[in-house]
């Protein structure tokens, strides 16, 4: 087993395909109202840290919103593509996204693995890219019901680590947040429970110590997403080996979101 020191947390909100840009602005104004006291302080323990994730097309509204109302938030992304630019229709670059003071990128949801066909080789190298465009990817990861059943979910979850990390030095390593993503508790209201969400962490934080070695499984800021919400957050991250949570439905709602960030 790897030690691991809590010293901080990452709460991230997934707006996934939600929010036009009108509602966008609603929601982090909201949110703005609510991280912060009267006198501007942010209701943040020190140790918290959020990135929120809208769709590409409400970023800069609220990185505007961020920027001018000191919002206690990191902006972060859903996707990106690989390349920096190209004949690539519809895509939107790691580069463009650094240049709007992104900073969290999430990198192989099950969703783009499912809809959109993302292989591990395609993951790893929009891992590479987001770090070389100096932001933290949140590399996600997670077993299909089917695949827990078979006995077959550390299998899966190791071969999705390994894809990446066999490719990054320990710089880039320390920089990448892991995200335990059970595919059978997105969206369902099924969250694992707080121990089968440790186990799988802590069987995480392993393997980052055999493919990068004791420091960066001991620093690394692994979340756990599924069907959070503002109940089971507390119970979550009270958890060893999760330091964070990846939320989706929940982080529509700006009074459960921030409720979250203060579990
Ligand atoms: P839900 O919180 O809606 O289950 O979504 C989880 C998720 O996919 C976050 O990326």
């Amino acid at each position: 087993m790897v030690e691991t020191s809590k010293t901080s947390v990452l709460i991230s909100g997934n707006w996934k395909m939600n929010q036009n840009h009108f509602e966008a602005l609603k929601l982090i104004q909201e949110l703005s109202a609510l991280l912060r006291s009267l006198n501007g302080d942010s209701v943040l323990s020190p140790m918290t840290k959020v990135s929120i994730h809208p769709p590409f097309t409400s970023l800069r509204t609220v990185q505007t919103a961020v920027e001018s109302d000191h919002i206690p938030v990191f902006l972060g992304a859903q996707t990106c593509h690989h390349l920096d630019k190209g004949a690539y229709t519809g895509e939107v670059s790691a580069e463009m996204l650094s240049k709007l003071g992104v900073q969290y990128v999430i990198a192989g949801h099950s969703e783009r693995r499912q809809y959109f066909f993302e292989t591990d080789e395609i993951v790893q190298k929009k891992v590479k890219a987001i770090l070389h465009h100096g932001m933290h990817p949140i590399l996600c990861v997670g077993e299909t019901m089917e695949e827990r059943q078979l006995g077959k979910a550390n299998e899966k979850v190791q071969n999705q680590l390994r894809e990446v990390f066999s490719q990054l030095s320990i710089e880039e390593a320390l920089k990448v947040v892991v995200a335990y993503e059970p595919i059978w508790a997105i969206g369902t209201g099924e969250t694992a429970t707080s121990s089968d969400a440790e186990q799988m962490c802590s069987f995480i934080r392993t393997e980052l110590a055999s493919l990068s070695g004791n420091q960066v499984a001991e620093e690394a800021l692994i979340q756990y997403g599924g069907s959070v919400n503002e109940q089971n957050a507390a119970e979550l991250l009270a958890q060893e080996n999760i330091n964070g949570l990846l939320v989706g439905g929940a982080s529509l709602d700006a009074r459960k979101f921030v409720e979250i960030c203060r579990a």
